[in-house]
């Protein structure tokens, strides 16, 4: 399976196993609305995958990677790393730089990084090398996320890594996989998209930001109640028009309850069906008997699983 080249926050890879044999099997488009990372659309096989999020520097950043050829990709990437004198540990290993991994090399690029990341914000030209730049400073950013001020500027702080083999390896599989598929970026509000476009041979699944657990795109009120009453009736929407769709979500998490959810599950209970898939807590903190409490992780579907994903 093709892993996200950005380590995305909230990102579904390590479920892929538990929700990939969920989806329908005969699936002309698949719609990836909040396709983040794009972990989940990148490993579905259909005719045309659509990637839809509200985010323009992500989707920018992923026609980029659409539109260049791999070669200039990596080119370019090794370019700025040598031109800012960033670490390149994958050729020159931790020593070089006077640290080890569990260090990491923050204090050695915090410099280097802070020169690139002022360079980008005063960029006049927006091309393809000014999203390469961008892809570059997300690699070595703090936890490598993605965070703009409201002027625009980039704005986390230099991180433990760099571009290193497994972050190469990550890209290298994407790009060719969006090269040998077909695909479509789009940056939107999934309110904006138009519901008529889609037929009976599509799916869509939504992965939103989770109204009760907090990651950095639901900081600040990014994501609210009224957002998750305008999803779950544009999923009613898609139901009654005979489209299938999967919705990923947290039912509850560390005691709190999603009642805005639950209600509609419960309004619901004839027509969408809800799986509770297991934990992946393989890079988690909790303890172990903070574990079984700790969050429901769900997938809620309008079609019938066991028939192949024939609509219920
Ligand atoms: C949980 S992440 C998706 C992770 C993704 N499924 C993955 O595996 O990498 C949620 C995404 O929703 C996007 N988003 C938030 N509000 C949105 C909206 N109103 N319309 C479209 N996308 C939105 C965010 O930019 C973020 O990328």
């Amino acid at each position: 399976m093709i892993q996200s080249p950005l380590n995305y926050t909230g990102g579904k890879f390590k479920l892929l196993p538990q929700i990939l044999p969920l989806f329908p099997k005969n699936v002309d488009r698949f719609f990836d609305f909040f396709c983040g990372g794009c972990n989940v659309g990148i490993n579905v096989d259909c005719k045309e995958n659509i990637f839809i999020d509200r985010d323009e520097h992500l989707i920018y950043l992923y026609q980029t990677f659409q539109h260049l050829e791999k070669k200039v990709v990596f080119e370019w990437i090794y370019d700025i790393i040598a031109e800012y004198r960033l670490s390149l540990v994958s050729r020159d290993g931790y020593k070089f730089y006077g640290c080890d991994s569990s260090v990491g090399l923050g204090a050695y690029n915090r410099d280097a990084f802070n020169r690139l990341r002022e360079d980008f914000n005063n960029c006049a030209v927006i091309d393809y090398r000014y999203y390469v730049m961008m892809y570059v400073i997300i690699v070595h950013a703090f936890n490598n996320q993605i965070r703009f001020n409201s002027a625009g500027e980039f704005n986390l702080p230099v991180g433990k890594r760099d571009f290193n083999s497994r972050m190469h390896s990550k890209l290298s599989a994407f790009i060719d996989r969006i090269h040998s598929t077909s695909c479509k970026f789009i940056c939107s509000d999934f309110r904006q998209f138009d519901t008529a476009t889609l037929t009976q041979n599509d799916f869509v699944y939504a992965d939103p930001p989770y109204l009760i657990t907090c990651a950095a795109y639901n900081e600040n009120g990014g994501w609210n109640d009224c957002d998750e009453h305008d999803l779950l009736k544009f999923l009613d929407s898609i139901h009654v028009a005979g489209i299938r769709f999967a919705l990923s979500n947290v039912l509850s998490s560390k005691g709190n309850r999603n009642q805005i959810l639950s209600a509609w599950l419960d309004r619901n209970a004839n027509s969408y069906k809800v799986i509770h898939l297991k934990h992946s807590y393989a890079n988690s903190n909790y303890h172990k008997a903070d574990k079984i409490s700790a969050s429901d992780e769900v997938l809620v579907v309008n079609y019938d699983v066991s028939k192949g994903g024939d609509a219920t």
